[in-house]
């Protein structure tokens, strides 16, 4: 695997294997054991929006790995006042090892993959985040003891994590359901491919896409970039909210994920999620282990 871009690109076995990798590197992390598997590399980190988790968890994953990690604002390159990405990419490809970006366009994403000689890793766009899920699917796995025949449910905006829970749920054998408001649905190329791949229902009705799931999943009803769409989204999004009665309708032991950052009393009430705060930790935690394994299969040495 060169380059994490969207997790359309990865097979089965590829998430396979990073997911492996990930409980592998948490486990040896837990006991101390230290592998500098990128001693000597450098990643690059362009963020063009807001982070804790992605920025926190790749600096510190390139530290734990024996590398560097560079934060690179797009307020401060030159990217930020119009140099194209085309440039960027070939100038920092003879820098560094290795790129994350965070990004709105996801060609933007294409664009660096395509005219850099390094690997990209993509930290987030309007598209979708993959990494993000890869770190979700560890933490179903840990919880559930396996991902084939669970039932995710996602509740809330169609948008980049919509996108990629329903691929990488998908992909890894899982039943997905989706329940956002009309107009708001994810993407129709991603659905139709679900459709014909696996067991996927997209509607507007909350609680029959909750009915009996083992995972149940929201984000913001407005990502970054839609900000001054925030209020209109509170009265659109008002009843796509995970709470209690969500909860009844998934499986008694239903755990609940949430990337975050979370908004109280909208996506989700505060009750559901601090009931659930083991799990939605455990899964920002993972983002640490699931990225350095998709540190090591882009930037390393394999493991
Ligand atoms: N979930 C996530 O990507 O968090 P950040 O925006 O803080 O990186
Ligand atoms: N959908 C959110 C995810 C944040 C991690 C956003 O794009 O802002």
């Amino acid at each position: 695997m060169k380059h994490l871009l969207k997790l359309m690109d990865l097979s089965k076995e590829e998430m396979g294997k990073i997911l492996n990798l990930a409980d592998q590197l948490k486990y040896e992390k837990k006991n101390g054991i230290k592998h500098h598997l990128l001693k000597g590399k450098t990643l690059g980190m362009i963020f063009r929006k807001s982070s804790t988790r992605t920025r926190v968890s790749f600096e510190v994953g390139m530290y734990d790995l024996g590398g560097t990690a560079l934060f690179l604002s797009s307020h401060d390159l030159q990217i930020g006042r119009g140099e194209p990405v085309q440039d960027t990419a070939r100038v920092l490809s003879r820098y560094l090892d290795g790129i994350m970006i965070r990004t709105f366009d996801q060609a933007e994403v294409e664009s660096l993959a395509e005219y850099g000689s390094i690997p990209i890793i993509n930290g987030l766009t309007d598209y979708c985040h993959p990494c993000q899920v890869l770190a979700d699917l560890m933490t179903i796995r840990e919880h559930k003891g396996l991902l084939s025949g669970k039932k995710l449910c996602y509740v809330g905006d169609g948008n980049n994590m919509a996108n990629s829970l329903i691929v990488g749920g998908i992909k890894m054998g899982m039943s997905v359901s989706v329940a956002c408001p009309n107009g708001y649905t994810p993407d129709s190329e991603i659905m139709k491919w679900a459709s014909e791949n696996g067991e996927f229902v997209c509607a507007d009705d909350i609680l029959a896409a909750a009915k009996d799931a083992d995972a149940v999943y929201t984000d913001v009803w407005a990502s970054m970039g839609q900000e001054g769409e925030a209020e209109a989204r509170k009265e659109i999004f008002k009843e796509y909210q995970i709470n209690a009665s969500v909860m009844a309708a998934a499986k008694k032991d239903a755990m609940v994920l949430h990337c975050l950052p979370a908004h109280r009393g909208e996506e989700i009430t505060a009750d559901v999620l601090e009931a659930h705060a083991h799990e939605i930790f455990d899964e920002a935690e993972n983002r640490l282990h699931a990225q350095k394994a998709v540190l090591v299969q882009c930037l390393g040495a394999k493991k």
